[in-house]
C-alpha cells in the first residue's frame, strides 16, 4: 500500500497534522507512507497559461514537479487541511489547481481527507471531495473532522476526532484490500 500523506496546513505540527499522524499510525504494517509537508514546499497556484493543454504536462519549474512524482507513485492519497475562510488552506488549493493537466491520471487512486476547523467546514469537505471525484479517485468515506477552535493541540477537546480518524484508516485499508488483494 503506497500512501502519500499530504500535510496541507501552513502549520506543520498543527491540528490537521496531528489528525493525519493519527490516521497514518492506524494503517497496516504493509503501508509505505510518504509524508509531504506542503508548508515546506515552494510552488505557485496555476498560472492559467493553458500551456499544459498542448504539452500534456505542467511546465512550471517549482516544487510541484517533485510533488507530481509523488502523486503518480501513490496508490492512496490522503489530504489534511485546516479550514480557512470556510474552505481548504491555500497550499492545498494551490496543489489542486496545479493538477489540472492530470485529469484521468489520478483515476482509481484511493482518496481520503482529514479536516480541522473551528466550526465552518462544510465547503472544505465539499472542495476536497469534489477535487478527488473530478480526478475519478475512489472515495470510501467522508472526510474525518476535528472541531478544534483555533490553537494547536486542541484536537484533544473533540473526543470524536481521533475515533473518526481511526475509522477512516480502517476504511482506507478495507478499500485497498478490496481493490488490490484479490
Ligand atoms: C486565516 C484563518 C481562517 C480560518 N477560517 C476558518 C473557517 O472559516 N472555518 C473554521 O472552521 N475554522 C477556521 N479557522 C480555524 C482553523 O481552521 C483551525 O484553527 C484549525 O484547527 C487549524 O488547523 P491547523 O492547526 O492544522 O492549521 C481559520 C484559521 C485561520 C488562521
Amino acid at each position: 500500500m503506497k500512501v502519500l500523506a499530504i500535510y496541507g496546513s501552513p502549520r506543520k505540527n498543527g491540528n490537521s497534522s496531528q489528525m493525519l499522524d493519527h490516521l497514518v499510525s492506524f494503517l497496516p504494517d504493509y503501508a509505505k507512507v510518504e509524508k509531504l509537508f506542503l508548508s515546506e514546499k515552494n510552488f505557485s497556484g496555476c498560472c492559467a497559461t493553458r500551456d499544459c493543454k498542448q504539452l500534456g504536462y505542467c511546465p512550471v519549474q517549482d516544487d510541484m514537479q517533485e510533488i507530481y512524482k509523488k502523486l503518480l507513485w501513490a496508490e492512496v492519497i490522503i489530504f489534511a487541511s485546516s479550514s480557512q475562510f470556510s474552505d481548504v488552506s491555500v497550499p492545498v488549493k494551490k496543489l489542486m489547481e496545479r493538477t489540472w493537466w492530470m485529469k484521468g491520471i489520478l483515476k482509481n487512486k484511493i482518496g481520503a481527507a482529514v479536516i480541522s476547523g473551528r466550526r465552518y467546514m462544510e465547503s472544505t469537505i465539499n472542495t476536497l471531495s469534489a477535487f478527488m471525484l473530478r480526478h475519478k479517485m475512489i472515495l470510501g468515506a467522508s472526510p474525518a473532522l476535528a472541531y478544534t477552535f483555533t490553537e494547536m493541540g486542541e484536537i484533544d477537546l473533540d473526543y470524536l476526532a481521533f475515533r473518526d480518524t481511526e475509522k477512516l484508516a480502517q476504511r482506507i485499508t478495507e478499500l485497498y484490500n478490496l481493490i488490490y488483494k484479490q
